[in-house]
């Protein structure tokens, strides 16, 4: 689906008044490098990136309560993993959100990144990926992990040859970003979502050695 510089635009100003200053900063952010990245890894998409990076965290401040609520709305119960993972209920609600809400921007690529933007899918496709590692390495991210992943995404796409190696430095920051985060877990002795595990995995078969 495409979309106009000034449906986006729109779209920008709604989506500000429904955030935080701190959370629409961030956004604008994920909008600014899913940019950058889909410049290299897919160039003709760049409009719906934009779109998926505004919205990716438009439920992110709705209550737990809230969550629910629009959750059982919808007919969606959280799995048993999901339940002890509040922090991705918003990539479930987001898309139910968007439907509702924002159906003019409701693409099915939309909706797929912003479901997979937290804890991410084994079966990722590119477009996800990018909006996943976008939301990752944002230059407002000043954590030194984030850091690192972005520096190692830039280095790697400045040696690249061909749309191929951007697709390869992509997966390989994903790849550091996911590790990063089952490390964070493990130090603190939590548990993490299942599903990052199965995408750590499904993004490293990617990965060409
Ligand atoms: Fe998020
Ligand atoms: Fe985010």
């Amino acid at each position: 689906m495409y979309f106009t510089d000034d449906r986006i635009d729109e779209l920008r100003a709604k989506v500000k008044g429904r955030l935080s200053e701190k959370r629409f900063v961030h956004t604008l952010g994920v909008e600014d490098m899913a940019v950058k990245i889909g410049q290299l890894c897919l160039p003709d998409s760049i409009d719906e990136l934009r779109v998926a990076a505004l919205l990716h965290d438009i439920s992110k401040e709705y209550s737990e309560a809230e969550q629910f609520e629009i959750a059982e709305r919808h007919n969606i119960s959280f799995t048993e993993a999901d339940l002890v993972a509040p922090p991705i209920w918003h990539s479930i609600t987001g898309p139910l959100v968007i439907a509702d809400e924002f159906p003019s921007f409701a693409s099915e690529r939309v909706l797929s990144a912003v479901r997979n933007h937290t804890g991410g899918d084994p079966d990722m496709s590119v477009f996800d990926e990018i909006i996943f590692l976008a939301d990752y390495i944002e230059d407002g991210r000043a954590y030194i992990m984030c850091e690192q992943v972005r520096n190692q995404f830039f280095e790697l796409a400045a040696a690249a040859q061909s749309r191929d190696d951007y697709i390869q430095a992509l997966h390989r920051a994903t790849l550091s970003s996911l590790e990063n985060t089952i490390k964070w877990f493990v130090l603190r002795g939590r548990s993490y979502h299942e599903r990052t595990e199965h995408t750590r995995k499904a993004i490293m078969a990617k990965i060409e050695r």
